[in-house]
């Protein structure tokens, strides 16, 4: 099969196609025919050798989730079968042709997605950030109705599925984002306010909000800020620290304001969870969030498409930042 292959840490151009054997599925993997993979931040992380996979993964093609159909069963797997339409989240190997994961970690296709040409594009935006944003948002940081909850990069693919499953489970939400026109199309994905962090001030903004939970990827400087925009009980859920994880500068963080407002401050990364993990978390998500995305309420934001044989393309766009949503790789080769 044909495969992109981080041929060695660097830009975007070490990715490459390479000719690589077809898997096989052990017995409790699916083997699937990629229609669409999802390019995903932790991608580019990996490809400058600063994201390693878990042992075990494959360790030279990226990818953490495609779509497509099941080609192939392994001995134990009773819940598929081939032809079979499926999402799944994967531990790496979805730039390519053919993709190995866990029985367990596969998702149907939205029956909602049917009537679009481009179901499984659609489809293959969802795994990673719906796996993430399900455990930190909703698991981690136990958000409610009613509740106040901000997510830092609105316009991400992790962003844009914050925004609206925190909308559909009934609470106020705020985001930063890197300019107006990505705080517009956070407002249109429901968005309660949208905040230029480019122009103004987040913590200046939300100070009079009371805020019950922050999904934050960003950290440095926005640390201690995130700190004092929680009100009591609130939670702050890292997922990464793009601005390091370190607080650098004149700010400084204030672990009293743990204590007198009672915070919890968590966070995860879902690649190095074990698979009976990502299994349970799958069978919550097929109960409590396909509901929401057959229902209508959720977009699919899909900033670009590219072919497999460009995944190059694709990283140096997602490197840019100028990108809204999600962008997908489709199985077409030179
Ligand atoms: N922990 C986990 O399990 C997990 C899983 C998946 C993803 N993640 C993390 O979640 C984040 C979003 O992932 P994604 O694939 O959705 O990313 P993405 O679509 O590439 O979006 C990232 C966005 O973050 C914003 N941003 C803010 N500060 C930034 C900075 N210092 N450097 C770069 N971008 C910055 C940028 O938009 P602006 O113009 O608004 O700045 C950028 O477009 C990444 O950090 C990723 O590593 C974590």
């Amino acid at each position: 099969m044909k495969a992109i292959v981080i041929t060695q840490p660097g830009g975007p151009e070490v990715l490459q196609i390479q000719e690589r054997e077809k898997p096989q599925p052990a017995a409790s993997e699916v083997l699937i025919k990629v229609y669409a993979a999802g390019v995903n931040r932790p991608d580019v992380f990996q490809r400058k050798g600063n994201y390693p996979p878990p042992p075990g993964a494959p360790q030279d093609i990226p990818g953490l989730e495609v779509a497509g159909i099941i080609e192939q069963v392994g001995q134990d797997v009773t819940e598929w079968k081939p032809g079979d339409a499926v999402c799944a989240l994967l531990a790496g190997g979805g730039y390519a042709e053919y993709a190995l994961t866990e029985a367990g970690h596969c998702l149907p296709v939205p029956v909602t997605f049917n009537h679009y040409d481009d179901a499984f594009a659609r489809a293959a935006s969802l795994p990673e950030t719906v796996f993430t944003v399900w455990h930190n948002v909703f698991e981690r940081g136990r958000l409610q109705i009613g509740e106040h909850f901000l997510v830092h990069g609105g316009t991400s693919g992790i962003g844009i599925t914050a925004i609206q499953l925190a909308k559909a489970a009934g609470a106020r939400v705020f985001t930063t984002a890197g300019s107006d026109e990505k705080c517009a199309a956070c407002d249109a994905l429901g968005a309660d306010y949208s905040i230029n962090y480019k122009t103004a001030d987040f913590e200046q903004q939300l100070c009079d909000q009371g805020i019950d939970v922050i999904l934050d990827m960003v950290g440095g400087d926005y640390i201690p800020k995130n700190l004092r925009l929680l009100r009591e009980e609130g939670r702050l859920v890292f997922i990464n620290t793009m601005k390091g994880s370190k607080v650098k500068g004149a700010d400084e963080v204030d672990f009293s304001l743990i204590m007198r407002k009672r915070l919890t401050v968590t966070g995860s990364t879902l690649r190095n969870r074990d698979r009976a993990f990502k299994a349970a978390l799958a069978a919550e998500i097929q109960q409590k969030v396909w509901p929401v995305l057959e229902s209508g309420q959720f977009q699919t934001v899909i900033a670009a498409t590219f072919p497999l044989a460009e995944a190059a393309k694709a990283h140096a766009l997602m490197e840019t930042s100028d990108h809204i949503g999600k962008i997908i790789l489709l199985n077409q080769w030179p």
